[in-house]
Parts: C-alpha cells; sequence; structure tokens
C-alpha cells in the first residue's frame, strides 16, 4: 500500500491505523481550528480522531479499515467536512466526535 505516495508494507490482519503506527506515522489529519495532528487515539472506532481518505473516499476510520495491498491512503487536510454524526436514516450514535 501507500501512504502519500511512499510505500509502506502491512501484516496480514493489522488495521490501517496499526500499519500506518508500526511506520512511524502517528498523525495523518489535522484538526479543524487550529490543525492539530491526529491519528490513532481509542483504537477501537469510537472517537473519530482517525480519519484518513482511503482509496479517494474521505473519512475512513484508520483504526477500523484491514490494511490490503495495493491501498491508496493519503491524508486529509483540516477544513475537510466530516461525516455526520449519526448515519442517514437514524441508527445509533457512534460516538463523540472532535
Ligand atoms: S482511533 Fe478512535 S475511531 Fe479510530
Amino acid at each position: 500500500m501507500t501512504f502519500d505516495g511512499t510505500p509502506l508494507s502491512a501484516r496480514p490482519g493489522q488495521s490501517v491505523g496499526a500499519a500506518l503506527t508500526e511506520h512511524g506515522i502517528r498523525a495523518w489529519r489535522g484538526t479543524r481550528g487550529k490543525g492539530a495532528p491526529r491519528g490513532l487515539f481509542c483504537g477501537i472506532g469510537v472517537c473519530w480522531d482517525c480519519l484518513i481518505t482511503v482509496d479517494g473516499v474521505p473519512n475512513q476510520r484508520a483504526c477500523l479499515v484491514p490494511a490490503r495491498e495495493g491501498m491508496d491512503l493519503s491524508s486529509t487536510p483540516p477544513g475537510l467536512p466530516l461525516p455526520p454524526e449519526r448515519p442517514p436514516g437514524g441508527g445509533a450514535a457512534e460516538g463523540g466526535r472532535p
């Protein structure tokens, strides 16, 4: 897989967030206000700190997306709109987000 054009490896079963962190990449987006760096925080899909663009699709949670061969990952610039707090059509909240 690649991250911002840099080739990276991942182990079978590893999440994107775990693979990035293992390579020393600790942040891949900035907060909307001050652009503070964000990466893994909860690691279980609750905090939304780990949003990343995967194969051109923004706002994917790196801690939940399984790493796979050929994946194109890119850091998310500050100010990119976040997904809705609740899934379209209702349903349970997926936790707070920054
Ligand atoms: S690290 Fe919290 S949702 Fe991914």
